[in-house]
């Protein structure tokens, strides 16, 4: 007998995308620049001097690409808000003009049966609060807890699940450690001040819904699983380490109140003592978390290894993806498990899921063949579906990406998407990966199964 993939009737089906991925016109309407507007108009910082001026055009498109979404039957859409578009100097005077392109999408989503899920940060911090210190300041908390209430004033009625910072462990290794993200600093001391700052800030935010809103919010990490590349005890210990450092390092202070020790020996000196009342603004009760998950890394100790001592020992005869990610489907499954034993039973939500797979050129009437994303796909989402009968509580997946976008600092070469953009002309081309994942939402799962 075959094997039976439905998903709880209840099971949301979704795709991600963010802002200054896919929005372009950055400063249109008033909007303020954002860190990532001058990173991306800084020299030496992109690749191949790519930026998000344009992206997908989406900011004018909008409407075209909730269409893009109703053909695939999403029943949810995650996006997220910049920042700068709605508060362009971070904090203070409200441009009305931005919030209105947000209340304008999330209308379009009603209208065509899909939940609007709103990201309030998704690493686009204004330019205008960098200036101020951005994440090392600790007003950081304050200043997006006001923003994030002048979001909830204008969306809550509409908008049912909220998330506060996106991927808060990328923001401070990219962005404040090694610098290859905005704002491209490169500092072991400022590191833990940013990564503490964006904990705060998230539960300050949550703290402000409590006041007012009438829906749910949550938090969304990227959980990568650690495993030791042999048994020897400096491998096990350095896999603690780098697991601590990337995961730990913001769940913990989130869900349970507290750093894990192995940052102490991480960062040495320059690991602050916290002031032990802030654990009480982190530690915020949330009504879901979401949990990004790409990839595994197995780890090995090594004295070089920065910042835990710790280094990835890639693996020959897989699959890796072009942005040299190991396909593990097995590492959600367990990610999932630990995640419920280590924070209890809380609802879940895969936030994003994906793959960066070479796509051929696109010709006039062609299907752009994906099959390694498919496989991608189909794999993570079959082990989805035996956590979920395992006991876990996850109750909605979100593709990343709706679109290929700006892959950040590796720009547009790197395609995420269901659907393939044509960077010179904006035409979207559905990829075969678009209607095998349109066939699974149509058979809550059952399409996996074939
Ligand atoms: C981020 C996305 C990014 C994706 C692929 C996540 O880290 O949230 O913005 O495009 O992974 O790298």
């Amino acid at each position: 007998m075959t094997r039976s993939y439905r998903f709880p009737d209840d099971f949301i089906w979704g795709a991600a995308t963010s802002a200054y991925q896919i929005e372009g016109s950055p400063l249109a309407d008033g909007a303020g620049p954002s860190i990532w507007q001058r990173f991306a108009h800084t020299p030496g910082m992109m690749a191949n001097d790519d930026h998000g001026d344009i992206a997908c055009d989406h900011y004018r498109r909008y409407q075209d690409d909730v269409q893009l979404m109703r053909a695939l039957g999403l029943q949810s859409y995650r996006f997220s808000v910049a920042w700068a578009r709605v508060l362009p100097e971070g904090t203070g005077r409200i441009n009305q003009k931005g919030v209105d392109f947000y209340s304008r999408l999330v209308d379009a989503l009603l209208e065509n049966g899909i939940e609007p899920n709103a990201t309030l940060f998704h690493w686009d911090l204004p330019a205008a609060l960098d200036d101020r210190g951005g994440w090392l300041n600790r007003d950081s908390a304050h200043w997006f807890a006001e923003y994030a209430s002048v979001m909830f004033k204008a969306l809550d009625d509409r908008v049912r699940r909220w998330s506060t910072i996106n991927e808060p462990w990328v923001v401070t290794d990219g962005g404040y450690l090694l610098g290859k993200l905005a704002p491209g600093h490169r500092s072991k001391y400022e590191a833990p001040i940013a990564a503490h700052n964006l904990m705060r800030a998230s539960g300050a935010a949550i703290e402000a819904y409590r006041a007012t809103g009438r829906h749910e919010i949550g938090v969304v990490f990227n959980i990568e699983p650690k495993y030791p590349a042999s048994k020897k005890p400096e491998d096990i210990a350095a896999t603690q380490r780098a697991h601590a450092y990337m995961n730990e390092q913001f769940a913990d202070p989130a869900l349970l109140g507290s750093y894990p020790p192995e940052l102490k020996e991480i960062f040495g000196e320059a690991w602050p003592d916290f002031p032990a009342d802030d654990f009480r603004l982190t530690n915020q009760a949330v009504d879901f978390v979401g949990i990004n998950y790409y990839t595994r890394s197995v780890v090995k100790h090594d004295d070089e290894g920065y910042p835990c001592r710790a280094s990835r020992v890639r693996q020959a005869n897989v699959t890796h993806t072009e942005t040299d990610w190991e396909v593990y489907e097995q590492g959600l499954a367990d990610t999932l498990m630990w995640f419920k034993q280590r924070y209890g039973d809380l609802p879940l939500y895969i936030t994003e899921n994906g793959a960066a797979f070479y796509d051929p050129p696109v010709a006039e009437g062609d299907v752009v063949d994906d099959p390694l994303r498919i496989t991608y796909l189909r794999k993570h989402l079959r082990v989805l579906h035996q956590s979920i009968e395992a006991g876990v509580n996850v109750k909605g997946y979100y593709a990343w990406s709706l679109l290929d976008n700006l892959e950040w600092s590796l720009g547009f070469a790197k395609r995420f998407g269901l659907y393939h953009v044509d960077y010179a002309t904006q035409k979207r081309t559905p990829k075969a990966s678009a209607k095998f994942y349109a066939k699974v939402i149509e058979t809550n799962g059952e399409g996996l199964g074939g």
